[in-house]
């Protein structure tokens, strides 16, 4: 029998609710499956760790996640850390060093959820939005002096290679060419930056070159803002750099019902490294500890872990107990609208997996 080991990282605030569902609901999967075992860690790393010890990720941390098939991560934020010492010290350590340079992040409405955009209705709303998730606005680059005068200064520097561009913009018409539409939108902002924008739409062009069976089409990041309100059935597979990507994903989780929803893979696509699954919401200190959370991106999340591990039956399996749980509004949690629990949730989904023939 084949066992995966998994590295689960809750982290802060909500994201030890939702990867403790979600890591009784992998356990359900397996169990269910029959063919394959889990090994499952917990790292205890976060912000407690931090205000503990000065760190939020103890030394050799990234060489002991090398070790293990995939990492399921929560959320990092705390309410008196600043969050730049957080996602920095945590979720971009990681994702930088086990270079996690694909950030997939499917939004889909699921039948049963009511999109907050009028007439919308599930099969208007599928996209997958791939952020480049090495480089760009969030390479680390940059710097402050004269602090506290009044010539202080500040840089953060948008760094684009034509290495990492290049392979983002394969990764994304891949996955565009994958999908039935075989289409891809190439997210810019070439008009007002004038050098790795324009390197970015660049390579785009000669990569599209390659792919004559995908249609492309770019456009402005300030107007994708509005055509994914206004026109959202045009848009099929999405590509946008890390910051650019960031900010329209939370957009489109939102638009397909709640940010509860959105799930995420972080790719190592050639394998070296482990992948790292993770919901895209954050550690939600305003509602953290009520067991009102809602765990659906994070099981969407592992049902794309068991994808990536090779195990489609168990995916196929949990994201059929998720479409079963958003079909029934006795099962939303409050960010839908509805009164389920935490734990209502995932009792529900780890019977829904039990039960499942197919
Ligand atoms: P957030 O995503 O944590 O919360 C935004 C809003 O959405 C809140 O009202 C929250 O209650 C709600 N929400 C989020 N997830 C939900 C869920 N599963 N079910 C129901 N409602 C949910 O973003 P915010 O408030 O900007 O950030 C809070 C902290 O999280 C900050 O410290 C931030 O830096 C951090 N953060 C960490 C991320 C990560 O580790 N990957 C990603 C985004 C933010
Ligand atoms: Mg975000």
């Amino acid at each position: 029998m084949r066992t995966y080991k998994i590295a689960a990282i809750p982290g802060d605030g909500i994201g030890g609710e939702v990867v403790g569902a979600a890591v009784e609901v992998l356990k359900a999967c397996a169990t269910r499956d029959g063919k394959f075992a889990l090994e499952i860690s917990h790292f205890d790393w976060g912000s407690a760790r931090y205000k503990r010890t000065g760190v939020l990720m103890p030394e050799g941390g990234v060489q002991t996640l090398r070790q293990y098939d995939a990492i399921l991560f929560g959320a990092v934020g705390a309410p008196d850390v600043p969050d730049h010492v957080t996602l920095w010290g945590l979720r971009l350590a990681i994702c930088q060093a086990l270079d996690q340079y694909a950030n997939v992040r499917p939004a889909r409405i699921l039948g049963g959820i009511q999109s907050p955009l009028r007439g919308v209705r599930p099969g208007d709303i599928d996209w997958v939005i791939i952020r480049e998730n090495s480089e760009g606005e969030y390479s680390g680059h940059g710097g402050r002096s004269h602090r506290g005068s009044t010539m202080e200064i500040a840089t953060e520097v948008s760094v684009f290679t034509r290495a990492g561009v290049e392979r983002i913009m394969r990764f994304a018409f891949d996955v565009a060419r994958s999908r039935p539409r075989k289409q891809l939108t190439v997210v810019t902002k070439s008009n007002a930056q004038r050098f790795g924008m324009v390197l970015w739409d660049e390579v785009a062009r000669e990569v599209a070159a390659e792919y004559s069976d995908v249609s492309c089409d770019k456009i402005l990041v300030d107007a994708m803002t509005a055509r994914m309100v206004l026109h959202p059935a045009s848009l099929d597979t999405i590509v946008a750099t890390n910051l650019h990507a960031d900010i329209l994903s939370d957009l489109a989780a939102a638009l397909t019902g709640s940010i509860g929803l959105g799930p995420t893979a972080n790719l190592n696509p050639e394998r070296r490294f482990p992948s790292m699954f993770e919901p895209i919401h954050g550690s939600a200190f305003d509602i953290a500890g009520k067991n009102i959370a809602n765990p659906l991106a994070t099981f969407w999340s592992a049902a794309m872990m068991f994808d990536h591990l090779g195990e489609a039956g168990a995916a196929q399996r949990l994201m059929a107990a998720i479409e079963r749980i958003a079909a029934d509004a006795a099962l939303h949690t409050p960010d839908l609208g509805g009164r389920a629990t935490t734990s209502d949730v995932t009792a529900a989904a780890i019977g829904f997996v039990r039960g499942r023939n197919a």
